[in-house]
C-alpha cells in the first residue's frame, strides 16, 4: 500500500511517499530554518506563505523520487494538528486537492503519532511499549498496548523539553532553533552548576520544566551582573544532565511498573546525544530505540506510516471536510 504523507505543521514543508508504512519511497523536507532564524524562532505567519510557495513543488518532488505518479497512491495521510493553524491548513489543503482529483482516500493525523511511528520505520514496534515523547511542544510519556492505541501515562504541566532547550540556547545567544548548539556545547563541558531536577522523584509521570527554566535564566543573568566568567560548556551540560536525569528516572519508573517490550524515544529532541546516552546506558534489559536523524524532525515519512497504521485499525479515511486543530489530544486520536 503506497501511503503518501504531507506534513506541514511548523516550519517544515514534507511530502513522502511509503509503502506498507516502512518502505520509505521519498521523504522530501523543504526546512525554513533560515528564514525564521533571523527573528529568533517560527514566525506564524512567514511559516504560512513559505509552506504555501513551496508546498506544490515538494508534492511533485515526492512523487517523482519515488518514481510513482499520482495514480499509484493507494492512501493520503496529513498531519491535522496539532501546530500553526495557518501552516496546518496549507497542508491539509493541498492534501484535499490531490485526494479530490486523483479519487484517493484522505486520513487526517496527529502530529504525535507521527513522531512516534518514525520508530516504526527502523525497528518496528513490539507491544506493550513505552514512547518517550520530546519535542518542542510535547513531552509525554505514552503507553502503546497495540498499534494506534495511545494511552498517556504523564506529560509535562508547564513547558516542553525542547521549548527549554531553545529558550537557554536564546539566553547563551545560541541562535534558533537551539537544542542542537545546547547539546554540542553539552558534549565539552561538564556539571558544575548541579541545576535542580524538577519532579524527579514525585509519584506520577508528569514533568515539569518551566521552573528548571527560570532557575537556569536567573542564575545567568546574576551571573552578568556580578561580571563573572559564564563557562558556555559547563552551563550547558549542567542544564543538559539536569532536564536527561528527569527524563530517563520518569522513563524508567514507567517502563518497570508497566512491563513493558520495548522504550522508543521521539520528536525533535530524540536527537540529543546526552539523551540517548544516558537512556541506552540506564535501560539495557529491553530494546530502547530511536528515530534515525532524518526522522526525529518534523517530516512526512513518519506522517505517512502514522497514516497506513490509523488506516488498517480503523478502515475508513476522512471526507473533505477534513480540518486543522491548533490543539488536538493524542488519546482521542481516531
Ligand atoms: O519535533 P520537532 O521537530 O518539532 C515539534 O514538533 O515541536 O522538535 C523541535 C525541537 C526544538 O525545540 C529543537 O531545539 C529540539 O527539538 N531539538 C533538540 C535537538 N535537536 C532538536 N533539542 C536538544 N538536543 C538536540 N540535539
Ligand atoms: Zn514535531
Amino acid at each position: 500500500m503506497y501511503v503518501l504523507g504531507v506534513e506541514t505543521s511548523c516550519d517544515e514543508t514534507s511530502v513522502s511517499v511509503v509503502k506498507d508504512g516502512n518502505i520509505v519511497l521519498s521523504n522530501e523536507v523543504l526546512s525554513q530554518i533560515d528564514i525564521h532564524q533571523s527573528y529568533g524562532g517560527v514566525v506564524p505567519e512567514i511559516a504560512s506563505r513559505e509552506h504555501i510557495k513551496g508546498i506544490t513543488y515538494v508534492f511533485d518532488q515526492a512523487i517523482k523520487k519515488a518514481n510513482l505518479s499520482y495514480e499509484d497512491i493507494d492512501l493520503i495521510a496529513v498531519t491535522k494538528g496539532p501546530g500553526l493553524i495557518g501552516s496546518l491548513l496549507i497542508g491539509i489543503n493541498a492534501a484535499k486537492v490531490i485526494s479530490l482529483n486523483y479519487h484517493i482516500p484522505i486520513i487526517g493525523v496527529h502530529h504525535i503519532s507521527g513522531h512516534i511511528y518514525a520508530n516504526y520505520i527502523e525497528h518496528g514496534m513490539e507491544f506493550p511499549l513505552l514512547a518517550l515523547v520530546v519535542s518542542g511542544g510535547h513531552t509525554e510519556l505514552v503507553l502503546m498496548k497495540e498499534h494506534f492505541s495511545f494511552e498517556k501515562l504523564g506529560e509535562t504541566q508547564d513547558d516542553a523539553v525542547g521549548e527549554a532547550y531553545d529558550k537557554v540556547a536564546r539566553i547563551l545567544g545560541l541562535g534558533y532553533p537551539g537544542g542542537p548548539a545546547v547539546d554540542k556545547l553539552a558534549n565539552q563541558g561538564s556539571d558544575t552548576f548541579d541545576f535542580p531536577r524538577p519532579m524527579i522523584h514525585s509519584d506520577d509521570y508528569h514533568f515539569s520544566f518551566s521552573g528548571l527554566k527560570s532557575h537556569v535564566i536567573n542564575k545567568h543573568h546574576n551571573m552578568l551582573q556580578r561580571n563573572e566568567e559564564i563557562n558556555v560548556k559547563d552551563f550547558s551540560a549542567s542544564f543538559q544532565e539536569a532536564v536527561t536525569d528527569v527524563l530517563v528516572a520518569k522513563t524508567i519508573k514507567a517502563k518497570e511498573n508497566y512491563q513493558v517490550k520495548q522504550v522508543i524515544v521521539a520528536g525533535g529532541v530524540a536527537a540529543n546525544s546526552g539523551l540517548r546516552k544516558k537512556i541506552k546506558a540506564n535501560i539495557t534489559d529491553i530494546p530502547v530505540y530511536f528515530p534515525i536523524m532524518d526522522y526525529c524532525t518534523d517530516n512526512a515519512a513518519m506522517i505517512a506510516s502514522a497514516g497506513y497504521f490509523k488506516y488498517k485499525k480503523y478502515g475508513k479515511s476522512d471526507d473533505l471536510y477534513i480540518n486543522g486543530y491548533s490543539r488536538l489530544d493524542l488519546e482521542r486520536e481516531m
